[in-house]
């Protein structure tokens, strides 16, 4: 027997919608959100969008797409009672709890941040359509959108023709780029620099070819000189260049590598994920402003990967690969007797490894696009979001350069800032000691937590910046933080301030 009041829960906005039901205080009874002053407090943080009136619009929206369709009746298996729902709802938002503070500027650790509200808006009213960009059959709509997307980010980095699509992350998109160059090269070995992205030697292994890895120069970028070398030997195929290494975030001089590797008929596979969007600030003049060479080659290589769940105001899972080359798509050839049906355009699903893939995040993303565009010289577009994080690793180099307590690893190149305990005795072991202590008493205090993030560096790597500290170890860790919220800008002197007092404690 089913309790008497069955309530199904997540129906409501399937009820038919009628004109005068899309009123906003409609649209939020439809999602049983009353107006809680600390989140509206919370929302209105959010300059320009009322996240909680967009996501009501959101499923109203959807609602009523779906009352275009002949009513039916919902399955009761599905249904759960409000109450019991209203429980388990607690326990989760009680148990997200444990999360640290991604959102807000004193979160200055990993790569983390919410997405756009945007972004979540489109991801929502998209999720409850729940499209497979798989084939058009699954996805008429988020399919385009993914098309239209693509299409933006291939114009970002200059190609002229492209083939390419999102993926679930950056890894299954380097995993692709990869995959092709195999393909294109068989039994050549793949080069990445030494601070490249653990992915490519872990994929190397997954594709069975082999991986070397070119050591950095005292930057963190791959040495040019020594990937000569190993180009003249005539083993490799394909190398990859890493503009926003994860750890650094170093730009590997891509114009450089180019010109080498195209003497030795080798492939130039770019890894983006992480620095991608910050071609935007290439060439500009103003202090934010990035020295263009290694952004414009890019339009020259074979392929490139680009996060938007990283740069792109995205949540995850959304990255991008693009090839130049559109021909590559035969390397993709295979049957699907199931799917390829209603039209005889490309289904993405054509030219990707992975089969199921979310329309929710094309359409995420697309609906981030139209208010946020990734076109150089914008002035309302995505480049200012990472200009403020740029000026804000700026800003904090200049302070931990004037700082006796912390010290600078090296000028950042991004929005990553790398930086040590000026501790004593000024030893690899007591700056990897202080510097994990910080990141303990940084996150662990109640009263005003600050969180960090650190690195773990060679000892060769550290005596090059620092030929003063005993190298008394192998690897020491160094605190390192990602300014990816534009908030960061006008947080970064109290940022500073915590950090240098987590310091002599
Ligand atoms: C340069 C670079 N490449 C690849 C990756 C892997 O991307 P994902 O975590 O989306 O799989 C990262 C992640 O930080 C990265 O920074």
């Amino acid at each position: 027997m089913l309790p008497t009041k069955i309530v199904a829960v997540h129906l409501n906005h399937r009820s038919r919608a009628t004109e005068s039901q899309v009123t906003l205080p409609a649209a939020r009874r439809g999602l049983g959100i009353s107006r809680d002053p600390a989140a509206e407090a919370a929302m209105s943080r959010e300059p320009g969008i009322d996240l909680q009136d967009w996501l009501s619009r959101a499923v109203t929206a959807v609602g009523r797409w779906e009352d275009t369709f002949a009513p039916f009746d919902r399955h009761r298996s599905l249904h759960v009672s409000e109450e019991r729902f209203g429980a388990a709802f607690e326990e989760f938002t009680q148990r997200l709890r444990a999360n640290y503070p991604f959102f807000h500027p004193s979160y200055a650790g990993q790569m983390l941040k919410p997405p756009h509200p945007a972004a979540v808006a489109g991801y929502l009213a998209a999720m409850l359509i729940n499209p497979n960009n798989h084939a058009l059959d699954g996805s008429p709509a988020t399919s385009q959108m993914e098309k239209e997307v693509v299409a933006a980010l291939a114009a970002m980095f200059g190609f002229d023709e492209h083939l390419g699509h999102l993926t679930s992350s950056g890894t299954i998109a380097n995993l692709e780029a990869l995959y092709v160059a195999r393909e294109l090269h068989p039994g050549r070995s793949i080069a990445y620099s030494a601070e490249a992205h653990y992915t490519h030697g872990r994929m190397c292994g997954v594709l069975g070819v082999p991986g070397t890895a070119v050591e950095v120069d005292g930057s963190g970028r791959l040495d040019v000189g020594a990937l000569a070398a190993l180009l003249a030997g005539g083993q490799i195929g394909t190398v990859v260049a890493t503009t926003g290494t994860t750890g650094l975030g170093a730009i590997d001089p891509v114009h450089e590598i180019l010109a080498v590797a195209r003497r030795y008929g080798v492939r130039v596979h770019v890894d983006a994920a992480y620095g991608g969007f910050f071609t935007l600030l290439a060439g500009r003049a103003d202090r934010a402003g990035l020295a263009p060479a290694p952004w414009q080659a890019i339009a020259q290589c074979d392929s490139v990967v680009v996060d938007p769940h990283k740069h792109g105001l995205q949540p995850y899972g959304c990255g991008a690969v693009l090839f130049r080359d559109p021909s590559v798509g035969r390397l993709y050839k295979h049957d699907s007797p199931y799917t390829y049906f209603t039209s005889d355009e490309l289904h993405l699903g054509e030219i990707s490894l992975e089969c199921s893939r979310a329309g929710a995040a094309a359409a995420a993303l697309w609906l981030t696009f139209q208010l946020l565009p990734p076109r150089r010289g914008e002035p309302d577009g995505l480049g200012e979001v990472l200009a403020a994080g740029r000026r804000a690793a700026l800003d904090w180099s200049e302070l931990l350069g004037a700082s006796d307590r912390l010290e600078l690893y090296q000028r950042p190149e991004l929005d990553i800032v790398c930086y040590f305990p000026a501790a004593e005795p000024r030893s690899l072991a007591e700056i990897d000691r202080v510097s994990a202590r910080m990141l303990a008493d940084g996150m662990n205090d109640k009263e005003n937590p600050v969180f960090l993030s650190t690195l773990s560096v060679p000892a060769d790597a550290f005596g090059q910046r620092h030929p003063d500290v005993a190298a008394d170890r192998d690897r020491a860790r160094i605190l390192r933080s990602v300014l990816m919220k534009p908030e960061s800008e006008s947080y970064v002197a109290a940022l500073h301030s915590r950090v240098e007092e987590l310091a002599v404690r």
